[in-house]
């Protein structure tokens, strides 16, 4: 095989209170990428539609991650890659993350698979961190693995999957303003009370339990982030309508996905994920910001092959 198609998806970090370490993998919404061996050596990008980004490698995501894979093998022959981008960059639901996945998952194919997720989630880290100046790996391995991943540790890394509870839904909505991750990372605290640190850890603990065991209603009194919200929701225009108005139409809970401007709410079953999709429009028809929504079931697949 010398080439290869992936669709590489879309994720939601952080989950409330799983800040840097907890996310989940999403349905349909995606990139696609074209991965090539070519008889030069080395890492080329050599299409690049949808979205305005460097064909430089090394300024590149997919590439940044591609090399770090490249620089641990030894072949005599390098890859080409073709980057069809969906996901909007700045959106808060993954789209550097899904770059960095898809040229790592795609060569790792094409060269027979040597390594395993949690070694392609290692050199994707490297891409990621070009994009938000910080090694963090939960919308990454989310990517690679789907279902629900937690990060237990960056260095050395192991990732743990997460049962996703079939009735699970999310709902996305997407404001077209652009926040960068690594603004969103420095408005942020850098100590925490010990009040807030044990309603969080516990809130997390908690998730985490409900996600085990299929209880909704755990999963909804965990769904709160004590800690990150508080500061970046002020870079969200209407943040607490939305997040009213989903609680009220029956989500689970809401909160933001990963660093903004996406919001995304859980709920049990695909109707109450539909109504939670029309009472936010209804919040965001009434600003002048452009956005959009969708309703996905967690996508326990993750980054795929595609014809
Ligand atoms: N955990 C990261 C953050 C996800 O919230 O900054 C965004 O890349």
């Amino acid at each position: 095989m010398n080439e290869i198609k992936i669709f590489s998806p879309a994720t939601v970090a952080n989950v409330a209170c799983g800040f840097d370490v907890l996310g989940f993998c999403l349905d349909n919404v995606g990139d696609e990428m074209v991965i090539r061996k070519t008889s030069k050596k080395g890492v080329f990008i050599t299409k690049i539609e949808g979205f305005d980004l460097p064909y430089e490698t090394e300024l590149n995501v997919a590439g940044v991650s591609a090399l770090a894979m490249y620089e641990a093998i030894d072949v005599d022959f390098g890859f080409e890659i073709e980057i069809y981008k969906n996901i909007k960059p700045g959106s808060g639901i993954g789209s550097s993350a899904a770059s960095a996945v898809g040229s790592v998952f795609g060569m790792n194919e094409l060269l027979g698979k040597p390594f395993n997720k949690t070694q392609l989630t290692q050199f994707a880290i490297k891409g990621e961190a070009l994009a938000s100046k910080c090694e963090h790996a939960d919308n990454l391995a989310p990517a690679i693995f789907g279902g629900f991943t937690l990060v237990k540790s960056v260095s050395p890394i192991e990732i743990l999957e997460i049962p996703s509870p079939n009735e699970l839904y999310a709902t996305i909505i997407h404001p077209q303003i652009e926040i960068k991750t690594s603004e969103a990372r420095a408005i942020l605290p850098k100590d925490v009370s010990l009040q807030d640190a044990i309603a969080q850890w516990s809130n997390f603990g908690s998730l985490i339990h409900g996600l085990h065991t299929n209880d909704y209603g755990l999963i909804k009194r965990s769904l709160h982030d004590v800690i990150i919200e508080p500061h970046r929701s002020k870079l969200i225009h209407n943040y607490h309508d939305v997040k009213n108005s989903a609680l009220k139409a029956g989500a689970l809970g809401t909160c933001i996905s990963g660093s903004g401007p996406s919001i995304f709410s859980l709920s049990k079953g695909i109707e109450t994920a539909k109504d939670v999709e029309d009472a936010i429009k209804n919040v965001y028809s009434k600003t002048n910001i452009k956005f959009d929504t969708f309703v996905s079931k967690i996508n326990t697949e993750g980054i795929k092959i595609i014809n």
